[in-house]
C-alpha cells in the first residue's frame, strides 16, 4: 500500500507584505547622455576593452528613461505593490558635488508620481554603483571625501523627492562596490588593490552613516531608511577547524565588515587581525564608528546563492570559483588561503547554485543577532536563457520554480521568527547585467534588446497571482 504524501498547505504571507520587483538606474534607464547626465564609472568601464561582455554598454539599456510609463503599467498589471529602483547620481548631480540637475530630478518625480498613482510604493536606492566619473578621478571610494560628497548628494535627493518617497536605501551591495570594484577589478572602476578595497569599504560605511544623518535632517518624519547588503550564506566544505576558519574569514570580510560598523558600532577584531599585514586601518578616524552606527529602520538583504569554502593547506593553491567573476584578482583581502567550491544542486545561467536554504539561514540568523530590526529581501532571482517561442510567448518554468522555492524559504523564516516585510524579485526587466552585458536575463519581463519590446514571461503571470492573493500555493 502506498501512503499518500501529506498535502502541503498554501503559505499565507503577512498582511501588508510588500510584493515587489527591483531594477537599478544604469541597468535599465539608458538615456546616458540626456538631460545633463555625465558619465559614471560604469560608462567608462564599458568602454574599456575586455571589461564587459561583447563591449555592451548601458547607453540604451531597456530605455526605461523613455518608457517608464509603460513599465509602471506593466508593474500594475503584475499586481506589484512596491518597486525598488535607484537614482542615478550623475543624472541628478552631474559633477558629483555641484548643483542639482533639475531635469534629472524631474525624471524621478515623474516616475514616483506614476508609481503612486498606480498604488505602488516606491523604494529609492541612492547608490547602485554608478559613481560620477569625476569623483573616481578624484580618488573614488578609497578617499574619504567621496563619503562626504555622497551625504551631500543624499540630502539633495532627499530634499527633492522626500515629499513623495518614504522608503529610502542608501547603498546597494557595498561589498560589490568595494571588493569587486577596487579588489578583484571585475566591476568598475576595475582597480585591483586590496588596501584600496578596504579603504573603499570603510568610506562606503561612512557614506552610509553620513547619508542617514543627512536624510533624517531633510526628510519628513515617517521616512524610513535602510541599506541593502549582499550577505554571504557560508558553508564549510568539511566540519574541520580549518574549514570553519575559512567561513569565519569570509564572514568577516564579506558580511561583518558592514554589519559590524552599521549595526554593532565597530569593525570586528578578527577582520582587523586578518588584514593587519595589509593595513593598520588608520583611515578610520576616531568619530567614524559613531557616525556609521546609526540604526536603519529596516535592513535589505540580497540573496542569490550560498558559498562553500575551505582553507587550502600551506603551499597549496586554493580552489578559486567564488561566483564573483572570472579572471580578476581576489576580492577577499585577508583570506588568501580560502578556497571556494561548487555547491551542489541545480544551476542558473550565471552558474550559481540554486539553494533556498541560504536565504532561510540569513534571515533567521539576522533575526537572532539583531532582534527588532525589520528585514526586507531587496533582491532575489535568477538568470535563465529565456527566448520567445514561435508564438512570441516566453515560458520560463525554471524561474517560477526558483522564486517559488525561495518564497517558501522566506515564509519558513517568518514562521520561525524573522520579521520580513517584503520581497523584491530581481528583476522587473531583462537588463544590463554588469560585466555580462545583455547576455544574462534576470527579468520577469522579457526585453528584446533590438526592438526594446516588453513581453511578460510566464513567471510574471505566476508572480502576479501570488502578489494579488498573498498566498503561495504548493
Ligand atoms: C546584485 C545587484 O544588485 C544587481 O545589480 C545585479 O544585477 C544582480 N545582483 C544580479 O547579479
Amino acid at each position: 500500500m502506498t501512503v499518500p504524501a501529506p498535502a502541503t498547505p498554501p503559505l499565507r504571507f503577512p498582511p501588508g507584505f510588500l510584493w515587489g520587483a527591483a531594477t537599478s538606474a544604469y541597468q535599465v534607464e539608458g538615456a546616458a547622455a540626456e538631460d545633463g547626465r555625465t558619465p559614471s564609472i560604469w560608462d567608462t568601464f564599458c568602454r574599456t576593452p575586455g571589461k564587459v561582455h561583447r563591449g555592451d554598454t548601458g547607453d540604451v539599456a531597456a530605455d526605461h528613461y523613455h518608457r517608464f510609463r509603460e513599465d509602471v503599467r506593466l508593474m500594475a498589471e503584475l499586481g506589484l505593490t512596491a518597486y525598488r529602483f535607484s537614482i542615478s547620481w550623475p543624472r541628478v548631480q552631474p559633477t558629483g558635488r555641484g548643483p542639482a540637475a533639475h531635469r534629472g530630478l524631474d525624471f524621478y518625480r515623474r516616475l514616483v508620481d506614476e508609481l503612486l498613482a498606480a498604488g505602488i510604493t516606491p523604494v529609492a536606492t541612492l547608490y547602485h554603483w554608478d559613481l560620477p566619473q569625476e569623483l573616481e578621478d578624484a580618488g573614488g571610494w578609497p578617499e574619504r571625501r567621496t563619503a562626504e560628497h555622497f551625504a551631500a548628494y543624499a540630502a539633495l535627493a532627499g530634499a527633492a523627492l522626500g515629499d513623495r518617497v518614504t522608503e529610502w536605501t542608501t547603498l546597494n551591495e557595498p561589498w560589490c562596490s568595494a571588493f569587486l570594484g577596487y579588489g578583484s577589478g571585475v566591476h568598475a572602476p576595475g582597480r585591483t588593490d586590496p588596501v584600496a578595497a578596504l579603504r573603499a569599504a570603510h568610506h562606503l560605511n561612512l557614506g552610509h552613516g553620513l547619508a542617514v544623518a543627512a536624510l533624517r535632517s531633510v526628510l519628513p518624519a515617517g521616512a524610513r531608511l535602510s541599506v541593502s547588503l549582499n550577505l554571504h550564506a557560508l558553508r564549510p566544505l568539511t566540519p574541520s577547524a580549518a574549514d570553519r576558519d575559512a567561513v569565519r574569514r569570509i564572514d568577516a570580510v564579506g558580511n561583518r565588515v558592514f554589519l559590524g560598523p552599521m549595526l554593532d558600532g565597530g569593525y570586528p577584531e578578527d577582520l582587523l587581525a586578518d588584514t593587519a599585514h595589509l593595513t593598520d586601518w588608520s583611515f578610520v578616524r576616531p568619530g567614524d564608528p559613531a557616525a556609521i552606527h546609526r540604526r536603519p529602520d529596516w535592513l535589505g538583504v540580497n540573496y542569490y546563492t550560498p558559498s562553500v569554502v575551505s582553507t587550502a593547506p600551506e603551499g597549496a593553491e586554493p580552489a578559486r570559483e567564488d561566483g564573483h567573476g572570472a579572471g580578476g584578482a581576489s576580492p577577499w583581502p585577508g583570506a588568501d588561503r580560502v578556497g571556494f567550491h561548487r555547491p551542489p544542486g541545480g544551476r542558473t545561467a550565471m552558474d550559481w547554485a540554486v539553494d533556498p536554504s541560504g536565504l532561510y539561514e540569513l534571515l533567521t540568523g539576522l533575526a537572532r543577532r539583531h532582534p527588532g530590526l525589520p528585514l526586507v529581501v531587496t533582491e532575489n532571482g535568477a538568470a535563465y536563457p529565456d527566448e520567445p517561442g514561435a508564438d512570441g510567448s516566453v515560458d520560463d518554468p525554471d524561474r517560477t520554480a526558483f522564486v517559488h522555492a525561495h518564497l517558501a524559504a522566506l515564509h519558513r523564516a517568518v514562521a520561525d521568527g524573522a520579521d520580513v516585510r517584503g520581497y523584491f524579485l530581481w528583476s522587473l526587466l531583462d537588463n544590463f547585467e554588469w560585466a555580462y552585458g545583455y547576455a544574462k536575463r534576470f527579468g520577469l519581463v522579457h526585453v528584446d534588446h533590438r526592438t526594446l519590446a516588453r513581453t511578460p514571461k510566464s513567471s510574471a503571470r505566476w508572480y502576479a497571482a501570488v502578489a494579488r492573493s498573498g498566498v503561495l500555493l504548493p
